[in-house]
């Protein structure tokens, strides 16, 4: 198993380009289920969760075709199942009951396991597709729905923490092909769901209220194919922002929607650092003395949980006291207690961690635990003294193209070792 090792103290500078968005991708990727016609995605980013889901678009009978960072998907013929050796390595594979149901009238997908940034139920998915008049049934570790004619209905999916992104998408792909009008309340209004949206109505959907939290889905007959640009990815963008807050001259990303990571420039902004932005770039600089941050997770726009990890990174060395509130995943803090091996002090109660930021923290050897848990272990180093041995970095590889390569054209003196 790789690992990553971060000699801290080298200050980035210079600049990057932003990736095509994972979970805009994943999504778009499942929805090519959608129609029998040839789609084209362009800026699919080439990471290990892209490549289950194209892995899964093969065994249900889709021909794919990848050269660099654009796929042709043709899904001629579908089969409605998929099974747990197929989609056990990756949680966003569930996103594939939504398309199957409205496109073969059933689906079976083996159900998600546990995960370590919480429980993650399906619950408020089930009820979406029940609402459009699917029957569930959960038999040996797998979830079946089926419904010979789907049709339109009011569907309310926010769940005690708020809108679920991946539920409003299923919901959506299995909505655009049943009969009259859906009304999704308490939609997600994260960005990837209003590309999802782009992506469906060009090939035929018509669905209103992207963005909002009020979708209007006009159900069509059939979709047809399409081609289409993927967003760039709002979380891989914050995570170099941070990187730059944390150890940089001034670093500039490119290829990035600003308005998609106000939330994490206005808080970089809140911390003492200065933030440019032009149509499609963002340059993050040091602007004098730092200030500690008081942080809540929320749904977009509010401050992404995808950040939370990352951001504590930066809190556990800026002088001070921090206090972040984790409102969506509450028990998404397994990164503090490998950032407390480094020389960070954090408490944590409930949902809610203090970070007392130290001067320095020491290089030491960590254990990536999730995605981006991984990322902030990486952030941590940059700045540490010392070397940061970071293992299991197959979390990095799922959502971060090419994490190290860039931060070393930043300057990050950053490599890459195999390890038994
Ligand atoms: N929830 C329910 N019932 C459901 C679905 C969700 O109670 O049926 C709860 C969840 O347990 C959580 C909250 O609702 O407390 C929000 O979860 P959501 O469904 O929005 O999460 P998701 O759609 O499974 C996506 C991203 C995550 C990101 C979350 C929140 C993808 C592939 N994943 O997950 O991304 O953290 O939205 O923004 O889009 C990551 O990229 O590292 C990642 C974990």
């Amino acid at each position: 198993m790789d690992k990553i090792l971060v000699h801290g103290g080298h200050p980035l500078s210079g600049s990057i380009k932003i990736s095509g968005s994972k979970n805009s991708a994943l999504p778009i990727l499942a929805a090519t289920l959608l129609t029998r016609e040839p789609c084209v995605l362009r800026h699919v980013p080439d990471l290990s969760d892209t490549n289950y889901m194209l892995q899964i678009l093969t065994h249900l009978g889709a021909g794919v075709e990848r050269a660099s960072g654009t796929v042709s998907v043709r899904a001629e013929k579908v089969e409605s199942v998929a099974p747990y050796d197929v989609v056990r390595k990756m949680r966003a594979s569930v996103c594939v009951l939504g398309p199957l149901l409205g496109r073969c009238s059933e689906a079976t997908v083996s159900l998600p396991g546990g995960c370590i940034i919480g429980d993650r139920p399906i619950d408020l998915h089930l009820k979406g597709f029940e609402a459009l008049g699917a029957a569930i049934r959960v038999e040996n570790g797998n979830v079946k729905v089926f419904a010979p004619n789907l049709h339109g209905a009011v569907i309310n999916l926010r769940g005690k923490f708020g809108p679920t992104v991946l539920g409003t998408d299923n919901v959506l792909m299995a909505a655009v092909l049943a009969e009259g009008t859906t009304v999704i309340e308490g939609a997600a209004a994260e960005p990837e769901v209003c590309d999802l949206a782009d992506f469906l109505n060009k090939m035929g959907a018509k669905i209103e209220g992207a963005g909002t939290r009020r979708m209007i889905i006009e159900g069509v007959k059939e979709l047809h194919g399409a081609e289409h640009a993927i967003i760039p990815d709002r979380i891989e963008a914050g995570t170099f922002l941070v990187a730059g807050a944390v150890c940089g001259n001034g670093i500039t990303i490119n290829r990035v929607e600003p308005k998609h990571v106000s939330a994490v420039t206005s808080a970089l902004t809140d911390a003492g650092f200065q933030l440019q932005s032009t149509k499609d770039t963002i340059t993050v600089s040091p602007n004098g003395a730092l200030k500690p941050l008081k942080l809540t997770t929320e749904p977009y726009p509010g401050f992404p949980t995808d950040m939370q990890a990352q951001m504590c990174a930066l809190l556990s060395t800026t002088d001070g006291i921090s206090v972040v509130t984790e409102n969506i995943f509450p028990q998404r803090y397994m990164h503090l207690a490998e950032l407390k091996r480094m020389g960070a002090r954090v408490e944590i109660e409930g949902a809610t961690a203090t970070i007392q930021g130290v001067e320095q923290l020491l290089g030491a050897p960590v254990m990536a635990s999730d995605l981006r848990a991984s990322a902030a272990l990486v952030l941590a180093g940059l700045k540490a003294e010392g070397v940061t041995e970071i293992s299991r970095v197959y979390h990095i590889d799922r959502g971060y193209e090419h994490l190290d390569e860039k931060l070393g054209a930043l300057g990050a003196h950053i490599e890459r070792v195999k390890a038994d």
